[in-house]
């Protein structure tokens, strides 16, 4: 029977705001929160819209671990400011990083924001909404005790997609001296195995087949006698899973166990993503890493033993402050000794409330500038090199959708690498198996 007084509220929904624009800035983490954030809104009658002019709700997902990202945000808000300037009834709303940092200093800048949301207040997004249409109050909500609840699945909200995501902790211990993200996601905290799995199941129920578990420090779960590697182990059997992936990694939490299952689970892709951040023993302890160089270097020994064509990925940084050209050239023999297959290289970007950004000794721009092209070069040829000696192998990939060209197909192999191939009877989700013909920086052709 036909609940009349449901309709009723579906009515003065749809009267009331209902189309929603999201933009997602930075890292994983917020791509999840924000499929979260839309699911929420989906879920209470809301609409998503492509073209931020025709929405009544705007949300920027901001990320604060650069002033990069600081700055596109910055710009992309001034954009959605005018929007609202023409049609001042449109809730403006930023979450994330950057609105958790800034605060009240986000509305003294900009007065026309209805509401400046962080992490971890996710859960309570539809009150902030409610609050700010009844009571046209703006509304600054940065509370970082709580772990954010996650919301009731969308039906078929992931259908389409065959990569996923699902967070497993939130938050950071850590506290590197150069790094905001503890003081903007909040303290460690790990979430129910059952809920974990719950989440994994509903993907998979959308079509989902590639599943990454994440945390900003993956690999330290814990859930009573649950460590990482039994929730890893646990999540790979679920039904349906063909491939189970993890980021990221802090390298003081990689233990025998964990590399163990390298080899043992037949579903874990393998590729790991293990920042090492610094080459100099004297930076790494600047920077508060808890691991030497070596240490490093005997832990991707160790994978490599365990699983030879494992694929390396890392971050790391130039220019902190005090780093000499002789720490800068250790870090060009780590990248040299390890032969990672990809790096994700940064200038160091001072962050108020850190320790580093207290430090003297800081590196001028240009140099730091310099010091990156010289990085980044070495890595595209050892990038380009890798890549090279898998011409003519068999790789399995997995099968994701249309290339960006169109007419081929483009996926992914267990470690990684974008490859693209012609084959016109394959199927989205299919694993099949292709023979590389031609190799790139960025992509491998099949
Ligand atoms: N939790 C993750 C990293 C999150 S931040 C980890 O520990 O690996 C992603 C990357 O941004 C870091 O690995 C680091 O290389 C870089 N980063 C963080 N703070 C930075 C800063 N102040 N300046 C430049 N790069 C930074
Ligand atoms: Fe930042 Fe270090 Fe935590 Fe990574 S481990 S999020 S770099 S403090
Ligand atoms: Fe940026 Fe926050 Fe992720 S600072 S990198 S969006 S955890």
């Amino acid at each position: 029977m036909v609940n009349v007084f449901e309709s009723l509220i579906k009515l003065e929904n749809i009267n009331m705001y209902h189309t929603f624009y999201i933009k997602t800035m930075g890292c994983q983490m917020n791509e999840y929160d924000s499929d979260h954030l839309a699911m929420l809104l989906i879920n209470n009658g809301w609409i998503p819209e492509d073209n931020p002019e025709k929405a009544d709700l705007i949300l920027i997902n901001t990320c604060a671990v650069r002033a990069k990202p600081e700055q596109k945000a910055a710009s992309f808000l001034g954009r959605m400011l005018a929007i609202k300037r023409k049609n001042p009834e449109i809730i403006l709303a930023v979450s994330g990083c950057m609105a958790q940092n800034e605060g009240v200093n986000f509305i003294k800048r900009f007065p026309q924001l209805d509401l400046v949301m962080g992490p971890r207040e996710i859960g309570r997004f539809l009150s902030h909404l409610q609050q700010i249409r009844t009571q046209r109050k703006r509304i600054i909500a940065t509370d970082l005790q709580f772990p954010p609840p996650r919301p009731e699945p969308c039906d078929g909200f992931f259908e389409g997609r065959i990569t996923g995501f699902v967070s497993i902790m939130e938050g950071c211990n850590n506290f590197c001296s150069y790094c905001i993200v503890p003081f903007v996601r909040g303290r460690e905290i790990s979430r129910p195995p059952g809920d974990i799995i719950a989440e994994v199941q509903n993907l998979i129920s959308d079509g989902v087949k590639d599943i990454t578990l994440l945390g900003q420090n993956v690999m330290s779960y814990s859930w009573e006698n649950r460590d990482f590697a039994s929730i890893l182990r646990e999540v790979s059997q679920t039904e349906g899973l063909m491939r189970v992936r993890f980021t990221t990694s802090h390298p003081k939490d990689l233990s025998d166990k964990v590399i163990q299952c390298f080899k043992d689970i037949d579903n874990l892709c393998h590729h790991l993503h293990l920042p090492f951040q610094a080459g100099s023993n004297a930076v790494l302890k600047k920077m508060k890493r808890g691991y030497t160089r070596e240490q490093y270097l005997e832990l991707i020994t160790r994978l490599r033993e365990v699983q030879p064509d494992i694929a390396l990925t890392s971050d790391v940084m130039v220019g902190f402050p005090g780093e000499s050209e002789k720490d800068f050239e250790m870090t060009l023999d780590m990248i040299r000794q390890v032969q990672f297959d990809n790096l994700f290289s940064f200038k160091y970007s001072d962050r108020k409330g850190t320790i580093a950004y207290k430090m003297n000794e800081k590196i001028e721009e240009t140099e730091k500038t310099r010091r990156l092209k010289v990085l980044q070069d070495l890595q595209k040829k050892i990038t380009l090199k890798k890549n090279t000696l898998l011409k003519g192998v068999d790789i399995e990939v997995l099968v994701e959708g249309q290339s960006k060209k169109g007419r081929q197909m483009t996926g992914r192999s267990c470690t990684n690498k974008i490859v693209n191939f012609t084959d016109e009877n394959c199927k989205i989700g299919d694993i099949v198996k292709v023979k590389i013909k031609e190799c790139f920086f960025n992509s491998l052709r099949a």
